[in-house]
């Protein structure tokens, strides 16, 4: 697939030196490509590759199975308990029987429904705090709802936790001044800086945004201080309610 960030030169000089997974995975891929079904580039791949192997998470939590692609890579290259939503019940049910098929079965939890909904249901049920909390977090889904699994997913975050976001570049548009961009993509441009923005100046969350596969922004979040992100958040709407007085 196109990577249009950088020059086909260039990601195809990188792609060269791209680690095949097994031959499982590596067949899959070529299934999504002759599909034109959307999965990790190969640089996205081996970047998660590293972080995985780098942080070993136990649990992660994906926001966009498609064929369940991402998730069988995830459960292989970490052994982690994968849960990842999907909300085309076709993609659903391709990604069950690929899942079953690769093996993985024990390891993926494919859930079928729209993942705000879904998100809503896991935090209203049990914030998985800290320790039972997910480790690894990858949201490839609609880019228009970002921030909304941000808000989310971080509740669901264990204490020391990585969330990447991935397609965040959006081909480059995102780079694009939105009043000198078509104007069919400005309300998506300015969705996805004003995420960008917002995820950057966070007071819990350390983030980098890299010009691989797609873009993807990396997010290290630290649960203590977003407790008290959140206390201090209703300290001022209490405050804001009061008129002031405190
Ligand atoms: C880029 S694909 C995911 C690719 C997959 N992570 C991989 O690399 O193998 C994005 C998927 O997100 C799904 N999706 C989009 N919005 C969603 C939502 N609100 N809830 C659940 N899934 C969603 C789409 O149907 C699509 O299959």
């Amino acid at each position: 697939m196109d990577n249009n960030i950088v020059s086909e030169l260039i990601s195809s000089y990188v792609d060269a030196f791209y680690d095949e997974p097994d031959e499982d995975l590596s067949e899959l891929r070529i299934f999504a490509e002759d599909r034109y079904v959307p999965i990790i580039l190969k640089d996205t791949e081996e970047l998660l590759r590293i972080i995985l192997a780098l942080q070993k998470p136990e649990r992660i939590l994906e926001i966009g199975t498609a064929i369940g692609y991402s998730a069988c890579f995830f459960a292989k290259t970490c052994g982690a308990h994968v849960t990842t939503i999907e909300k085309e019940i076709d993609l659903y049910q391709t990604a069950r029987s690929n899942i079953e098929q690769l093996g993985c079965a024990d390891k993926v939890l494919p859930v079928f429904g729209d993942a705000v909904e879904v998100l809503e249901r896991m935090n209203a049920a049990r914030p998985p705090a800290g320790e039972s909390g997910f480790d690894f977090i990858f949201i490839d889904a609609a880019k228009s709802h970002y921030r909304e699994f941000w808000d989310l997913c971080v509740p669901l975050c264990a204490d020391d936790a990585t969330i990447v976001c991935d397609n965040v570049l959006m081909r480059g548009l995102t780079a694009t001044r939105p009043e000198e961009a078509e104007h069919k993509h400005r309300t998506s441009i300015r969705n996805m800086r004003e995420f960008l923005q917002f995820v950057k100046e966070l007071p819990y969350a350390d983030t980098c945004i890299l010009t691989v596969g797609d873009g993807v922004s990396i997010s290290r979040i630290s649960r203590q201080d977003y407790i008290e992100f959140q206390k201090n958040d209703h300290e001022e709407d209490r405050t804001a309610r009061s008129g002031g007085r405190s």
